[in-house]
């Protein structure tokens, strides 16, 4: 997490707050929803059904005109009956209408999710170095839900308002055109007072959700680092932070309040006028008898049906503009090159010289990492790293599990180059105990085996555990193995999650083994007890070790000494400390530093 200005957007990416009135992207989005082929017969059905409803639905006015100029004379009670049955049918086919399109639209998110779900966990690192996670979940839970609220609500229930505004149009005609055209120059009268007010408040409701992700977003960030903001006492900081979020959530709840409290009234102040308008007309006509009593009421039960369709439309429309930018972020995220995890050939790296070849690298253009860095580790040796911290040795690391490529030179194993190799066959033959041992929420059994695809039995797990120095801390916990370690592993200490990592590595058995050593001080037994356990663990594999303990490095067979980027010397200690000065220098300093605790 880090500090910036409250006021600036966290991410800088997109500036989520402004609405900006944006064209919809109707090839985008084809292209979105033909690439997850949706069950369209589910739309179809659901589309017919809808039609028949809204068409039944158009016929109760003719109904009611019948009944009711039928009054005073005798009861049609067969009419009667089919008016009711048309009723319950008209119910039951919008009903199943409605299952139907929900049927559909989650079968969209539902695709939709597994789609960019299957593209996010193929991303490379390099794209969750740039874009904050609780970016990328919003992707996959709001953008998703907007493409289908898109297409299985708000475009369905366009088509039948249209069907609806156009047939009540047709049969209000047939009945009585003078009435129909005095309705129709209304009815634009009443858009044009009511336009700016819906799409004011359309604005505002935008406005809100955006304010609302952000505010999530923020709320979820701060939340899991709740112990650095404890730390640096910015307790005061993010609840002011928070603070300007949840006034600025007011505030567009005021406007929304305001809004939404002015249209309804004025939206029903105009329909009342338009209705007493129409009444009159009506009511003079039916008394010069140029016009049934009927045919009045079913005009005005057409003017409510009407309403309905109006707002939807307009509905539609801001719908469109939100799902164009859902759309245009999960393309943009579809767009983003994968990792090739397929391709390639298998390759047994165990007996094979792991060579890096004049390396260079940079996360961001123009900022050079590694130069020109060459080194190679035969087969069962080890091979340490030293040198000052931000010399760029966890960055190796991060090519040789090849989460970045190399922007020059190769990494190669025996003869063959690795970008030759299948990824998920080369990281499966590596084991990486990094500098911040990774634990995830979940039992320890879970995380020992976690990514592995075999059955492991408890004598196995405790076995693992036992060279790993874990088992004594392992079997004092309440559940043993079904122990659970917390989120991110809160629930064990540092020196017990290395020691975690180590057994899980152990479980894994990789070929090359890389280990990233955590400068944190370990209390000395438990930093032996490490220290054992990653002797064992190098025992019979090719090892590459970013070295801070001196053991460590005095006992590998090659050092090489990271600095800038750069290898500025290699050799064994002894070799090196006869000609790398620097290197003689970092040997006496953290001689001194591992030194000082015990004469303190
Ligand atoms: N994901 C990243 N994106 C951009 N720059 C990065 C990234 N990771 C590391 N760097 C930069 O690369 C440089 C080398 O970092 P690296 O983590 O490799 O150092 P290191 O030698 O492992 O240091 P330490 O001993 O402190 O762990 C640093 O300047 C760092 O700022
Ligand atoms: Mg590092």
């Amino acid at each position: 997490m880090q500090r910036r200005a409250p006021e600036a957007p966290r991410g800088g990416q997109q500036q989520p707050y402004a609405f900006k009135k944006q064209k919809f992207n109707f090839k985008a989005f084809a292209k979105l929803v033909g690439s997850i082929k949706p069950h369209f017969w589910e739309l179809a059905i659901g589309l017919i059904l809808g039609l028949a409803a809204t068409g039944m639905q158009l016929m109760v006015p003719q109904f009611a005109k019948q009944l009711i100029n039928q009054l005073g004379h005798h009861m049609n009670t067969g009419l009667m009956g089919l008016v009711i049955a048309f009723f319950v049918l008209s119910a039951l086919i919008s009903a199943v209408s409605g299952s139907v399109l929900g049927f559909f639209g989650e079968d969209v998110v539902r695709k939709l999710r597994k789609f960019l779900w299957a593209k996010i966990l193929r991303l490379p690192v390099s794209y969750f170095d740039e874009t904050r996670s609780g970016e990328i979940s919003s992707r996959l839970i709001n953008d998703t839900s907007q493409v289908k609220d898109l297409l299985a609500n708000s475009m369905p229930t366009m088509v039948t308002s249209i069907l609806q505004l156009v047939g009540a149009l047709v049969l209000m005609l047939l009945m009585d055109w003078k009435m129909t055209l005095i309705m129709f120059i209304a009815v634009p009268l009443v858009l044009v007072v009511m336009m700016p007010v819906i799409r004011q408040s359309h604005k505002i409701s935008i406005a809100r959700q955006d304010a609302l992700a952000d505010f999530n977003g923020q709320s979820s960030e701060i939340l899991s680092d709740i112990r650095l903001v404890k730390s640096s006492t910015a307790e005061d900081l993010e609840h002011e932070d928070g603070n300007g979020k949840i006034e600025k959530l007011y505030k567009i709840g005021i406007k929304e309040a305001i809004y939404d409290s002015i249209a309804s009234p004025l939206m029903q102040m105009v329909m009342m006028g338009m209705m007493v308008g129409l009444l009159i007309y009506g009511a003079s006509r039916v008394a010069s008898g140029t016009m049934t009593f009927g045919t009045l009421i079913s005009f005005l039960m057409y003017l409510t049906q009407m309403i309905g369709p109006f707002t939807q439309m307009s509905q539609f429309f801001t719908d469109m503009a939100k799902t164009s930018g859902s759309t245009a972020r999960i393309q943009e995220m579809l767009q983003m090159p994968e990792e090739d995890q397929t391709s390639g050939e298998s390759v047994a790296l165990d007996g094979k010289t792991l060579a890096v070849d004049h390396v260079d690298f940079e996360y961001e253009k123009g900022q050079p990492i590694l130069q020109d860095v060459s080194f190679e580790a035969k087969p069962n040796t080890v091979v340490a790293f030293a040198g000052p911290s931000g010399g760029g040795k966890s960055t190796i690391f991060g090519l040789l599990e090849r989460y970045y490529n190399p922007d020059k030179g190769e990494i190669k194993i025996g003869d063959t180059t690795v970008t030759g190799v299948n990824l998920t066959n080369w990281r499966s033959q590596i084991g990486l105990v990094s500098q911040d041992a990774a634990i995830m929420a979940g039992t320890i059994r879970y995380n020992l085996t976690y990514g592995l695809d075999g059955e492991y039995t408890d004598d196995q797990l405790w076995n693992v555990l036992e060279m790993a120095y874990a088992k004594d801390f392992v079997s004092d916990m309440p559940d043993g193995l079904d122990t659970q370690v917390g989120e991110r592993g809160v629930k064990v200490s540092g020196g017990q999650r290395q020691r975690l990592a180590i057994a899980r590595a152990f479980l894994r058995d990789p070929k090359i083994l890389m280990l990233d050593e955590a400068t944190a001080s370990l209390d000395s037994e438990s930093e032996m007890m490490v220290q054992k356990a990653l002797e064992k663990l190098m025992h019979n594999r090719t090892t590459l070790v970013i070295a801070h303990r001196l053991s460590t490095i005095v006992d590998a067979d090659q050092i090489y000494f990271i600095e800038k980027g750069q290898v500025s010397g290699h050799g064994t200690h002894k070799e090196l400390i006869n000609k790398l000065p620097l290197y003689r220098e970092y040997v006496e300093n953290q001689m001194m530093l591992q030194q000082a605790p015990q004469t303190a």
